[in-house]
């Protein structure tokens, strides 16, 4: 295992065009771009914003898109980094009007997409919506975008939208490369920059969807639970050497504050998602948040290691039983690590020097991301207690 995921580490930092000869001195170079990219400018920090589908599915409406963008800017989220309003499935009717166009449910978005994109835009903030590379969404209620990505790109820049998610149901079995390329040439011929989530995981979609969009899903559905979440971890940390600034893998949205998982384990799901530079999308409902989601939500020093500049995605570096060490390099020579007990019960985990790339004898500092607190001098390892299902996250910088 050792020397499995020391390997995966090393290959994760010379994908990054970094030299690893004295990782306490490491070089980095930022020669990431060997890679056709989706040429849109964006995205060159994994995604922010909030997603309507994990508390609301097929519920929302125009009310409760213009109350969240009021209170990502009322609570501070906007402030954090949060920038992306987007309404997923079942915004629209299920037919096309006569001209082909799709048509914004007259029930549930009377104003039309345009006034809603117009409020969010005058709160700062940017409109997502959701398609479909398939002739119906994956909810069986509104009209997929196959056969119409032209149109539909057009029609999504007249309204002002910024960002589309677009899945995979009832796409009559043709192959998603050729099924996304459509949209990504529709999208860039659209006349307005707007960022491509890709919501599609068969088929290995991190091997070729860094050329499409500008992320892409790793994982099947998370659900508001501890095992959900877990193995979307592990499925997603598979593809890390596929990431880089401008393509992201996608673990799937944000489970904090739905009320499954405890506040430690909340913790724990935003801690990874950060680390593996994950598209960072709230999935509760931001009107009525607890102080503790908030808080989560809000760890501006964790949120920082997702919006690092390096751009690599950190990994699981060494494992004992339900022990684990994940981490990963940041720009200027420091490294990100989280201790991560997904046992039973407290433990202590140490994170070895040699698991992190850190030459033996390197001194760091090291910045505890949750409680705010700095420990000085430390050589050659870092252990701490850790209770179950939580974590502890840490910047090393060395001295
Ligand atoms: C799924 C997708 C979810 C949500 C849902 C809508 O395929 O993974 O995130 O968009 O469709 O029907």
């Amino acid at each position: 295992m050792h020397l499995k995921v020391l390997f995966c580490f090393s290959f994760l930092l010379l994908s990054a065009g970094i030299t690893t000869t004295d990782a306490a001195h490491t070089t980095f170079t930022r020669t990431y771009d060997q890679r056709i990219l989706l040429e849109n400018g964006l995205g060159r920090t994994p995604q922010m914003g909030w997603n309507s589908w994990n508390h609301f599915g097929c519920k929302i409406d125009e009310k409760l898109i213009r109350g969240t963008a009021d209170a990502i800017v009322s609570t501070g989220l906007a402030t954090a980094g949060y920038e992306y309003v987007n309404i997923d499935d079942c915004w629209a009717e299920l037919h096309r009007d006569s001209q082909g166009n799709l048509v914004p449910k007259t029930e549930t978005f009377p104003s039309g997409i345009k006034a809603l994109a117009d409020y969010v835009h005058n709160k700062g903030l940017k409109l997502g919506i959701y398609s479909d590379a398939g002739s119906v969404t994956c909810s069986n209620e509104m009209p997929g975008s196959l056969g119409h990505e032209e149109q539909d790109a057009k029609t999504f820049a007249s309204w002002g939208i910024d960002y589309l998610k677009y899945d995979n149901c009832n796409n009559h079995g043709i192959s998603p490369q050729k099924r996304y390329q459509k949209m990504k040439i529709a999208l860039q011929n659209s006349g307005r920059p707007i960022f491509y989530s890709i919501c599609q995981w068969q088929n290995n979609p991190a091997t070729w969807a860094h050329e499409v969009g500008n992320s892409w899903r790793t994982t099947d559905d998370i659900a508001d639970s501890w095992d959900s979440m877990t193995s979307r971890a592990d499925e997603n940390d598979k593809w890390a050497t596929y990431a880089k600034p401008g393509a992201w893998n996608d673990p799937d949205m944000l489970e904090v504050g739905n009320g499954g998982m405890t506040t430690e384990e909340y913790r724990s799901h935003f801690s990874i998602w950060a680390l593996a530079k994950a598209p960072l999308l709230i999935g509760c409902d931001t009107r009525s948040m607890s102080n503790e989601t908030y808080e989560i939500l809000s760890n501006k020093e964790v949120i920082a290691i997702d919006a690092n500049t390096l751009g690599v995605q950190g990994v699981k570096v060494n494992k004992h039983g339900q022990l684990e060490v994940w981490a990963g390099p940041l720009a200027d020579n420091k490294a990100a690590v989280i201790l991560w007990n997904r046992g039973d019960s407290t433990r202590h985990i140490t994170a070895n020097w040699s698991d992190i790339g850190l030459n033996s004898t390197t001194v760091v500092t090291a910045r505890d991301l949750w409680a705010h607190t700095t420990r000085y001098s430390i050589k050659g390892h870092i252990s701490v207690p850790v209770k179950s299902h939580a974590c502890k996250m840490y910047v090393l910088t060395p001295q």
